[in-house]
């Protein structure tokens, strides 16, 4: 019996939907591949602005992905205030998409579901994942880390079955 508790979709959440959150969704969809579970989530990413819909990820990213032997999909899109109603759980990548992902539920009847991705790490305690757009290839790779660390932490979470 499925526990309303346990979040099955998932929606990771950053500025632009090229760089953090596609990775974030890469990254937790290999893992819970890796032990097949894939069909037990709905895992999806977005971006707090629209500037960037329809492009792959970023190429600095999809490869430092890559060389980690993470296959690379996905589209950038926006994030729509239904997003908020249609997911169960939704991870923000730093304060300011946090703050904006609220603002889209002004009644604020979701805000429970909206969760900074740092709170799931157990091994790294950066206060969040920083934008690594307009920084060199060693700020992918760290998001990499940090990505690594949280998204076995959510999936430590949901793992009841
Ligand atoms: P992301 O990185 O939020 O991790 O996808 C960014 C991508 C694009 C921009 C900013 C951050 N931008 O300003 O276009």
């Amino acid at each position: 019996m499925r526990s309303p508790r346990v979040p099955r979709s998932i929606l990771f959440v950053c500025l632009g939907n090229i760089c953090r959150s596609p990775a974030a969704e890469i990254v937790f969809r290999h893992q819970v591949t890796a032990i097949g579970r894939e069909h037990d989530f709905h895992i999806d990413s977005a971006g707090i602005i629209g500037h960037h819909h329809g492009s792959p990820p970023d190429p600095r990213m999809s490869e430092a992905l890559q060389r980690r032997g993470f296959p690379v999909t996905g589209r950038a899109r926006k994030i729509h205030s239904t997003d908020l109603q249609t997911f169960d759980l939704i991870v923000t990548m730093d304060e300011t998409n946090f703050a904006d992902v609220r603002g889209l539920d002004p009644g604020g009847s979701n805000h429970n579901k909206i969760r900074p991705f740092m709170s799931f790490c157990r091994r790294h305690s950066d206060p969040r994942v920083p934008d690594p757009y307009y920084g060199g290839q060693r700020g992918f790779d760290h998001v990499i880390d940090l990505l690594e660390d949280g998204c076995e932490g959510i999936l430590a979470v949901t793992a009841d079955g």
